[in-house]
């Protein structure tokens, strides 16, 4: 058995490496989640969590990973049948469509190549054609963890309400929140979705979502089949949407979602910045063109070819 001393630095975007801080307040005894000490710290973190995503509107935490809360913004607002407008940005959008696609949902998804945020040009043009508002929900991936390719949430929505759209605009911003500037409230957001793993430096295992009156009113009339709802909030009782675990450490975060200070800063003792390392190896990096390039995420792409070819190079 190999024996690792010191302490493991994880080089990827995520899981991050966790501050000790956070891990201090982690470190406490089991407390009744149906207390009054566990609603005092839920209504701190829910209230904390509401400035981290600049929202007024209801945050919802998950017992779950990144997945789970793409889950829950689907089937707390769709219906079998619903038409959902996806783009492909990399693997993450790949996988957000697969789960609607399980849910029966119609997918009209964007064909990308990795290498650009949604193509808005497309969108629009969807968009605009539709007439019949058959589209209930735009869905796209505000920072492509896969490829470093960054969509702006601000320029669908423009989209949107120049067409005079009512779809539901759903970001996922799961690496993106903490990470990159975001707005719920002024971005005109219906559904956020992110975890707890990436910029707000958490362990995994939170999901969230934060919900506009819009996406309240349609989660009435959603009709696939759930197992944790976002339709009923009851004002006075956060274990509803709050699970008891890591909600300390939640409280510990401090992540100003307006610095939009990138992942790989806040990666405190990185050894050697990844675009000098692959700068030296001679690789190309910085996949995404420029006008869609992440502050958060580097991509380097020896190592992708590395993580997504089935034979070892
Ligand atoms: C952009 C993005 N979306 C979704 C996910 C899926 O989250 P999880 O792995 O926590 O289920 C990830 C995880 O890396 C991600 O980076």
């Amino acid at each position: 058995m190999t024996v690792h001393t010191g302490r493991h630095f994880l080089q990827i975007p995520g899981p991050t490496n966790v501050p000790d801080r956070v891990l201090r307040a982690m470190d406490m005894p089991t407390m009744d989640h149906r207390g009054p000490e566990f609603a005092e710290i839920g209504f701190a973190v829910l209230a904390a969590m509401q400035r981290v995503f600049r929202t007024n509107q209801p945050v919802i935490i998950y017992p779950s990973s990144g997945t789970g809360a793409w889950e829950a913004a689907i089937v707390n607002t769709l219906a079998p049948g619903d038409k959902v407008l996806m783009a492909e940005t990399g693997q993450f959008a790949v996988l957000w469509r697969g789960i609607a696609d399980r849910f029966k949902l119609d997918v009209d998804f964007i064909p990308g190549d990795w290498r650009h945020g949604a193509d808005l040009a497309q969108i629009e043009a969807r968009l605009s054609a539709d007439k019949a508002h058959k589209i209930k929900a735009v869905c796209v991936v505000h920072n492509e963890t896969s490829t470093a390719c960054v969509t702006d949430p601000r320029a669908v929505r423009k989209i949107m309400d120049d067409v005079k759209h009512p779809a539901l605009l759903m970001v996922d911003t799961i690496s993106g929140l903490g990470s990159l500037e975001y707005e719920h409230d002024a971005w005109g957001i219906d559904v956020s979705v992110a975890g707890s793993q990436k910029g707000l430096m958490l362990p995994p295992g939170l999901g969230f979502n934060v919900i506009s009156d819009k996406a309240l009113a349609a989660s009435k009339q959603a009709r696939l089949p759930r197992a944790f709802r976002c339709g009923s909030l009851p004002a006075r009782c956060p274990h509803r949407r709050l699970p008891a675990r890591r909600a300390r450490a939640t409280g510990g975060a401090r992540s100003p979602a307006r610095s939009g200070r990138p992942l790989r800063d806040r990666q405190r003792g990185w050894p050697k910045p990844m675009r000098a390392r692959a700068d030296a190896r001679g690789t190309p990096v910085d996949l995404p063109r420029t006008t869609s390039r992440s502050p958060g995420v580097q991509a380097d792409r020896k190592a992708q070819h590395r993580a997504c070819d089935p034979a070892p190079r």
